[in-house]
């Protein structure tokens, strides 16, 4: 049995040109959904849109979160194309082109921008699709934070101390949507690998954060993807305010 309701869902996924945004929009596309895709990454978004089916299934829009002009224009795209948006997967961060350093080499610049997509991205996206969100029945955002947070990882500060506000985001958020019945929750991923290399774990640390983990395994983005469904479909209808961890029992909340 599938989840309920997300056959007749529209969701947005963001940064879902690669990764494990493009998985949480391929679950989404199996569950039966119309998903649309925003990236920054025109030519990754169109390709994984173009691999899950396209118009109709999948569609790719072009979307730097950080820009409010470019969240409105992309809520005006979506009013005229649905008149409503029933899920919001606030996905897209700076994360895999970081590259590590000790927190006093971080530049101003890299600070900024970093808080600009990872922060401010999500609160203006989804006050731009508010009256869309409005408009569904019973709309669910879910942020999504990292358990680099509690695991207080060392070599990206601004990360950690980005996705430390993305949780408190959602305590808010809910607290002020709820009234809306729009439901915001957190999915906090601990490490996960996909196709895209990246120098935020060196091998030892991610030998090391395996074993420390309950299942010893490395994640993948399906293992991140049923959450995210869970959280968007109607099967969670009580569910908000909340940090989901999904770390194979790296750390307890
Ligand atoms: N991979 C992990 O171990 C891990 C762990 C915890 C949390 N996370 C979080 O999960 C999410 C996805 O991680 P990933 O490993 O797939 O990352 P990734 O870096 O591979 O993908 C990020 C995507 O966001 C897009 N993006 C970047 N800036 C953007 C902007 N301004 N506007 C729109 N799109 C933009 C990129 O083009 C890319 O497609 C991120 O929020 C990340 O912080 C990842």
């Amino acid at each position: 049995m599938s989840l309920r309701g997300l056959d007749q869902k529209i969701i947005v996924v963001t940064g879902a040109a690669q990764g494990i945004g493009a998985g949480y929009a391929r679950r989404l596309v199996e569950e039966g959904s119309t998903v649309v895709l925003a990236d920054r990454n025109r030519d990754g978004v169109e390709a994984t849109a173009s691999s899950l089916g396209g118009p109709g299934k999948a569609t790719a829009y072009q979307l730097d979160v950080s820009d409010r002009a470019g969240c409105e224009a992309f809520a005006a795209q979506l009013t005229a194309a649905y008149g409503r948006v029933d899920g919001l997967v606030n996905n897209a961060a700076v994360f895999s082109t970081i590259r590590m350093k000790p927190f006093w080499e971080i530049t101003d610049e890299e600070w900024d921008r970093l808080m600009a997509v990872n922060l401010r991205g999500p609160w203006l996206l989804v006050s731009a699709l508010l009256p869309l969100l409005r408009a569904a029945e019973s709309a669910s955002v879910v942020n999504i934070g990292s358990d680099a947070v509690q695991l207080g990882r060392p070599g990206y500060l601004h990360y950690v101390v980005s996705k430390g506000g993305v949780h408190g985001m959602t305590f808010s958020m809910a607290r002020e949507l709820g009234e809306f019945g729009i439901r915001v929750n957190t999915l906090s991923p601990g490490p996960v690998y996909t196709e895209v290399a990246r120098e935020t774990v060196t091998p030892q640390q991610r030998e090391s954060m395996i074993r420390a983990q309950a299942l010893h395994r490395p994640a993948g983005p399906d293992d991140m993807s049923g959450m995210a469904a869970f959280l968007l479909s109607d099967d969670s209808a009580y569910l908000t305010g909340q940090t989901i961890s999904v770390n194979g029992g790296l750390v307890h909340r």
